[in-house]
């Protein structure tokens, strides 16, 4: 399976000329750009080869004010969806179960869903697993196997990690990737999926990730937001393909 790269812009940017040139540096093949809504519109004619992907998406298709549902993104020809941001678990008290409802309307409504999980600081070192382990299978409950395997992404953010410039070691994430991997086969028979890293990855460390064959690709915050860095970051990346 080709690596994927998602550039996760958060709400960093607003103004549409700054969009625009970001957008044309990430379009490339299996990329996917996660712009505020309100730049899906001026973003999509620019782009030919990448994929839109949101930063979040509502429970089920019920009226909500403020909210957005998979087919309204569906329809604004977005293809995938984050899922379970640390941030939003902890700003706004997102859970599992929320999360999980959150993965099933993505499935029902024909988006990918890149699901976000990882430990936090906090946590000793023995603990981690088991609750990489618990996430997953609170954030999957009453998934069908087939449709995981076409619209399932995982990421591994550690929350410390994030935004932080101390990225997660390379080894360390492989173990963990190869983990998550193996939990999604036993636990819920899903046979094809990819596992992505996420967390501090800029242009000095993204060969270190990618070169691993198991690492399925990055989820990149900071740095796709910053052009001259997310050229660095598009040229280390053109190496894997
Ligand atoms: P940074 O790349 O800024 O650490 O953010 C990672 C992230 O949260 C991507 O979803």
């Amino acid at each position: 399976m080709a690596k994927l790269i998602v550039f996760n812009w958060k709400n960093k940017i607003y103004k549409t000329e700054e969009a625009l040139k970001l957008a044309r540096i990430s379009d490339l093949k299996n990329s996917v750009i996660c712009p505020p809504f309100f730049l899906f519109n001026q973003i999509k004619p620019i782009i030919k080869k990448s994929e839109l992907g949101s930063q979040n998406v509502f429970l089920s298709e019920q009226i909500c004010t403020g909210e957005i549902t998979a087919n309204t993104l569906k329809n604004l020809g977005v293809k995938y969806a984050i899922i379970g941001h640390s941030e939003r678990r902890c700003f706004l008290k997102e859970d599992d179960k929320l999360i999980n409802k959150k993965v099933l309307a993505c499935f029902k409504g024909g988006l990918k869903s890149i699901l976000c999980v990882g430990e936090s600081k906090k946590m000793k070192e023995s603990a981690i697993f088991n609750f990489i382990k618990n996430q997953l299978i609170n954030n999957l409950k009453g998934i069908n196997s087939d449709l995981a395997s076409k619209f399932l992404i995982v990421a591994y953010e550690p929350v410390w990690a994030i935004g932080a410039g101390n990225y997660c070691k390379p080894k360390k994430v492989l173990e963990i990737i190869k983990f998550i991997k193996r939990t999604l086969s036993s636990k819920f028979h899903i046979l094809n999926f990819r596992v992505l890293y996420g967390g501090s990855v800029d242009s000095q460390n993204i060969a270190d990730f990618l070169k691993y064959k198991e690492i399925d690709g990055t989820l990149i915050g900071g740095a796709s937001v910053n052009p001259q860095e997310l050229k660095k970051i598009v040229q280390k990346y053109e190496n894997f393909k």
